[in-house]
C-alpha cells in the first residue's frame, strides 16, 4: 500500500469530527494518517481530545494577527513545515483567503452541515426547518475561494420530522457527519491526485 497521505485537520471548537476522522485513520489500511491538529481558539475542547488521542495539537490564535492574509500565511507555514498533504476543515470557524484557497487547491476539503447547494454559511439547521424542507443532511466537499461552494464529494441525508428543532436537527445531523466525514477522506486519500510531497 502507498504511503498514507500526511493530513492536518483545522477546528475551532468541539471536534467531534476530528475525533471521528483520528480514530478511522488508526486502521492499518486507512490511507490517510492523521498528523497534526490546529486549532484557532486556543481553549478549543478539540485540542484536549487530539492529545488524548496521541496526535499532535496547536493553536495558532487568529487574535494574534493583523489581517486574515497573515493568519493564513501563518497557518501555511506550519502546515508545510510539517510536510502536510492534505487538510481537513472540521468545525474550522474561519473564512479563508482567496491566497489560501489557491494555494492549497485540491487539497482542502470541508463538512458543512447542510446538503449543499442549500444553505451555505451559518444556521442551516434552522433554515432547512423555516424552510419546510423534507430532508436535510451534510455534504463533504472541496473548499474554494467562495464558501461552502466547492464541488461535493459525499453527502448523507435524513429526513426532517415534524417534531424536529434547530437542536434536535444538529445531533441528528453531527451523527450522520460523524460516519460520512471519515468515508469521504478515505475516498479521497484513496483516489489522491495531487503530486506527493
Ligand atoms: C459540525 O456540525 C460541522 O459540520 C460544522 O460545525 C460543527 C463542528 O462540530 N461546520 P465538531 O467541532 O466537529 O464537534
Amino acid at each position: 500500500m502507498a504511503r498514507p497521505i500526511k493530513t492536518a485537520i483545522l477546528i475551532s471548537g468541539r471536534g467531534s469530527n476530528m475525533a471521528a476522522l483520528a480514530k478511522a485513520a488508526k486502521a492499518d489500511d486507512f490511507p490517510a494518517e492523521i498528523a497534526l491538529v490546529i486549532s484557532n481558539r486556543p481553549h478549543a475542547e478539540g485540542l484536549k481530545r487530539a492529545e488524548t488521542l496521541g496526535i499532535q495539537a496547536m493553536a495558532i490564535d487568529h487574535k494574534h494577527f493583523k489581517t486574515r492574509v497573515a493568519f493564513d500565511a501563518a497557518l501555511t507555514a506550519v502546515l508545510q513545515e510539517a510536510r502536510i498533504e492534505l487538510i481537513c476543515c472540521a468545525g474550522f470557524m474561519r473564512v479563508l483567503t482567496s491566497e489560501f484557497t489557491a494555494q492549497w487547491a485540491g487539497r482542502i476539503i470541508n463538512i458543512h452541515p447542510s446538503l449543499l447547494p442549500k444553505y451555505k454559511g451559518l444556521n442551516t439547521h434552522a433554515r432547512a426547518l423555516k424552510a419546510g424542507d423534507e430532508h436535510h443532511g451534510a455534504s463533504v466537499h472541496w473548499v474554494s475561494e467562495d464558501l461552502d461552494s466547492g464541488e461535493v464529494i459525499k453527502q448523507s441525508a435524513l429526513s426532517i420530522a415534524a417534531k424536529d428543532t434547530p437542536d434536535s436537527l444538529a445531533s441528528r445531523v453531527l451523527a450522520l457527519e460523524l460516519r460520512l466525514y471519515p468515508c469521504a477522506l478515505k475516498q479521497v486519500a484513496t483516489h489522491w491526485k495531487q503530486p506527493r510531497i
